[in-house]
């Protein structure tokens, strides 16, 4: 895509969750580590929310064996809306109805084996199709006043190209993430020169660590199509990226609030405490009840 060309609007998120999630066992082992709740949603639920605040219209899921219960988290109960209703809790039932997706909004596909993240989004080809797309690791739950992907959205409506959220790290830290390079700022953003999985510390290029939210061309299926394994022996979205920047552009744009990686236990529980403290109803207990702990 030429940076002339006319930028075509982002209608639809993919949402890769078929990964093993062997940082979560025993508890993945039969409940999806995306089910697992900070405070009272689950995990996926947040990054859904974001996506539909950015206004996505149509929701990808790339789902795994054991994790069906992820397409009845998006469906309607009647058996449970039956009772609710007959009980008279219309509050329990506001609260389905805020997250419920319309009907004809969702698909889901499997990654029949988990063989990395770019396989899992390669698997969403036919369902995005020829359009732009944005991919949420839903790992990365965000708490902000505006989502991540709202913000890349002002972004990209006014550069087109692919985007990637950044955050900075701690320099100690960048062995852990992907590292962009920063080149020449652009309206609300900048140019990424270059990304680095995981570098080593002398050898990264900034400390800004790619966070898990990206908006991409559909060029990238085509990038992701010959199934070339990178590191870990899985097929990388970052190696794809990586070609896909020799011939399109890409934008980094720094997201300011908190991202927890809850697909770690620490992220998770830092999660349920941060979000836990925000909220009107468990804030002052939350609180207290951290004061006593500690
Ligand atoms: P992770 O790197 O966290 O891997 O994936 P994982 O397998 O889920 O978890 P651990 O490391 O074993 O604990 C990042 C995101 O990519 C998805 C995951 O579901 C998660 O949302 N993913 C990863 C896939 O969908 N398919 C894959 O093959 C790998």
């Amino acid at each position: 895509m030429a940076a002339s060309s006319p930028i075509r609007p982002v209608r639809k998120a993919v949402f890769p969750v078929a990964g093993l999630g062997t940082r979560f066992l025993p508890a993945s082992k039969s409940v999806p580590k995306e089910m697992l709740t900070v405070v009272d949603m689950p995990v996926i639920q947040y990054a859904v929310s974001e996506a539909k605040e950015a206004g996505i219209e149509h929701f990808v899921f790339v789902t795994g064996r054991n994790k069906a219960v992820i397409e009845d988290h998006f469906d309607i109960q009647p058996e449970l809306r039956d009772t609710l209703a007959a009980r008279n809790k219309q509050d329990m039932l506001d609260v389905l109805d805020r997250y419920q997706p319309e009907a004809g909004t969702t698909s889901f596909t499997r990654q029949q084996a988990p063989k990395g993240l770019g396989h899992a989004v390669w698997c969403a080809r036919d369902i995005v199709g020829d359009e732009p797309f944005a991919l949420l690791l839903p790992d990365m739950v965000m708490q902000a006043p505006k989502g991540c992907l709202s913000t890349m959205m002002d972004v990209y409506n006014k550069t087109g190209g692919n985007i990637i959220a950044v955050q900075e790290c701690d320099p100690e830290e960048v062995s852990s993430y992907g590292i962009v390079a920063k080149g020449a700022d652009v309206e609300g953003g900048f140019e990424i020169t270059d990304m680095v999985e995981k570098p080593k510390k002398e050898d990264a290029p900034s400390n800004l660590y790619i966070n898990g939210r990206y908006i991409l061309q559909p060029d990238i299926f085509r990038l992701l199509e010959n199934q070339e394994t990178g590191a870990g022996g899985e097929i990388q979205i970052t190696d794809a990226m990586l070609r896909l920047a020799g011939e399109q552009p890409f934008f980094g744009t720094v997201f300011e609030g908190n991202t927890f990686d809850c697909g770690s236990k620490e992220g998770f529980i830092a999660a349920n405490v941060s979000f836990a403290l925000e909220r009107d109803d468990t804030g002052p207990i939350i609180r207290e009840m951290l004061k006593n702990l500690l």
